[in-house]
């Protein structure tokens, strides 16, 4: 994963140098400090690390929801940094996909029309065929005229996945995406997003705080103090529970 060997094409998202503070003087905290990091491409991270850490400061940054203090970040061959409001929009719109804890769905539209939408708002049309592959790899196409209130809470969720996965963004990223799901609907969730990863190629870069959960990444990624200071490859909930309680210590 951030293994120096790879060619940096076949990263999707990298950073390097990324620092991040709040506030001044007493109440200053380093949210992240000079943080390097590369995810590989077609590739299912879960990012890690007790509470305060970092990890949605680092996420929020690399989504270009929030601005570093200084850094580069690379996706799609483009420095975020260096992007204006405009050129943010779209590469936000365009290369990057979304999945948050509370869904965040349109209430007034169906479900059809909440997939659609980024790619509406784009004034661009769908690839019918790759619309049908996502909803019938998320089991929705009986839910599509559903409005959101509707469906259950996870078919919600996989509403809000088909959303962030039509545009074939050059990244997902999820903050806490099952955590307002039961376990049972949390691991449907789950492993269809690392379906997506095996059989649509799809990058995902998750925050959880779920050993459970971040058992279906390819890697964990483990932060403390504004810093990554950790990884495990092919992560098992008990790997997992034992690199966090070290990080405790
Ligand atoms: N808007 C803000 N103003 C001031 N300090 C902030 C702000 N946002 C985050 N922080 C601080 O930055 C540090 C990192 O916060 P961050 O939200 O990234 O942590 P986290 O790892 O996501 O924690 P959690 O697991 O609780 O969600 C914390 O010390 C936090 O208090
Ligand atoms: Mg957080």
């Amino acid at each position: 994963m951030t293994s120096e060997t790879l060619p940096l094409t076949e990263y999707a998202v990298s950073a390097r140098g990324l620092t991040k503070s709040y506030g001044h003087d007493s109440t200053r905290v380093e949210a992240l400090r000079t943080v390097d990091v590369a995810f590989a491409r077609s590739r299912f991270t879960a990012i890690m690390g007790p509470s305060g850490s970092g990890k949605s400061t680092l996420m929020h940054c690399l989504a270009g929801l929030d601005t570093a203090d200084a850094g580069e970040i690379i996706i799609g061959g483009r420095d975020l940094m260096t992007l204006n409001d405009d050129e943010l929009t779209m590469m936000r719109r365009e290369q990057i996909g979304f999945v948050f804890q509370s869904f965040n769905l349109v209430p007034t539209i169906n479900a059809k029309d909440n997939i659609l939408l980024p790619l509406s708002l784009a004034g661009k049309s769908h690839d019918r065929e790759w619309f049908n592959t996502v909803i019938d790899a998320l089991g929705l196409r009986d839910r599509l005229s559903h409005k959101p209130h509707e469906l259950s809470g996870g078919q919600q969720q996989r509403v809000a996945v088909a959303r962030a996965l039509l545009t074939r963004p050059e990244v997902v990223f999820g903050d806490e995406p099952t955590g307002n799901l039961d376990s049972r609907t949390g691991a449907e969730v789950l492993s269809l997003m690392r379906t997506s990863t095996r059989e649509m190629g799809q990058t995902i870069i998750m925050v959880t705080h779920d050993p459970a959960a971040a058992s279906y990444a390819d890697t964990v990624l483990l932060m403390k103090d504004g810093s990554i200071v950790g990884q495990l490859e092919n992560p098992t909930v008990a790997t997992v529970t034992e690199a966090l309680a070290s990080l405790a210590e």
